[in-house]
């Protein structure tokens, strides 16, 4: 957060090599676009985290509602005995309330990029839950191969991904995701999804547009981060965040937008900005309980059990493997 350290170890050495190739391959595409997962660099993840307290942005805390409400629900429907796996794993604080509610859980696989996310989250785990083995796993949950051997060993394991991250995949990469998490969980196992519904656009508009501009931070941070780790010189004053839902595709598209004609200068190559030029950042697909099914059977699973808040702004779902 403090600008780059003189020193670079082997694995930011790597990180570094890799978003500098995803940068300049995104910024001399047709359309522009740089991969949502380099939003989260440390700033971007504390910006993240302030996302999720904005009025506006609904999704958390109607989630951690629902699993409040709901969390003895999906203990019954797991049994005794799993192992809880958590799809990129962040902080733990939803995972919190099905560790407390299953039974004689077996063991909590934490999977995450970030190694010091993993051991921090880890070690507080460890600290609050000292009868629970915690097996923390760092890699990219998208392309994880296998689990720790005595977790795959373990007859019963329930998969949980929440926070609707399924909405920032395109439908074909949530299918290709959850199908790999299929193969991991096993013939027995089941899991627990979190996904934001389709309402009125008005609602999801202002999710991403909160007035204290904390969302437009999070994207032009992006900006900030290419200015520091690949030397460029953007001029965070003459960019701005766009973010709009697209009802035909269902989902909210973000980008940042050039506010004036001016080139930029990335990793020693230039690129010129036409006014209004934008660079795409993310998409938030929005669910319903159809779309929930179609993209849980494309996968190979089904709907056992869906969860909502009243207003049925958000959807926790329990998927099975028939
Ligand atoms: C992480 N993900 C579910 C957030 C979302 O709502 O799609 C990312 C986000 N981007 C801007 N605001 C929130």
């Amino acid at each position: 957060m403090n600008g780059s350290p003189l020193i670079l170890d082997r694995a930011e050495l790597d990180d570094r090599a890799e978003f500098r190739e995803a940068v300049l391959t995104g910024l001399s595409s047709t359309p522009r676009a740089i991969p949502a997962k380099f939003l989260y660099d440390a700033r971007g993840s504390a910006l993240f985290d302030a996302i999720c307290e904005l009025p506006e942005y609904y999704l958390t805390r109607t989630e951690t509602e629902i699993l409040r409400r709901h969390a003895d629900d999906i203990a019954t429907l797991a049994g005794p005995g799993c192992a809880l796996v958590e799809f990129g794993s962040g902080s733990s604080v939803k995972s919190r309330l099905l560790i407390e509610a299953l039974q004689d859980l077996s063991a909590y696989v934490p999977i995450d990029i970030s190694r010091q996310h993993l051991d921090a989250t880890a070690n507080r785990l460890r600290r609050d839950y000292p009868r629970l083995k915690v097996e923390p796993a760092c890699a990219d949950y998208m392309a994880l191969a296998h689990l720790p051997d005595d977790v795959s060993a373990a007859n019963h394991r329930i998969g949980f991904f929440p926070g609707s991250t399924i909405g920032n995949l395109l439908p074909v990469e949530a299918t290709a995701f959850l199908r790999r998490a299929r193969g991991l969980l096993g013939e027995e196992g089941a899991m627990v999804l979190g996904a934001d519904l389709k309402k009125d656009p008005r609602r999801l508009h202002d999710a991403y547009n909160d007035s204290a501009g904390v969302t437009a931070q999070f994207t032009l941070n992006l900006l900030r981060r290419m200015n520091r780790e690949l030397e460029a010189n953007f001029d965070l004053a003459a960019f701005a965040h766009e973010a709009f839902y697209n009802p035909v595709e269902g989902r909210i598209e973000i980008y940042f937008r050039s506010l004036k004609p001016q080139t930029v200068t990335v990793a020693g190559r230039s690129f010129a900005f036409a006014e209004g030029e934008r660079v795409h950042t993310e998409y938030s697909y929005k669910y319903d309980d159809a779309g929930i099914a179609t993209l849980a059977r494309s996968a190979g699973f089904t709907v056992a059990q869906t969860w909502t808040d009243p207003a049925r702004q958000f959807a926790v779902v329990y998927l099975v493997a028939p």
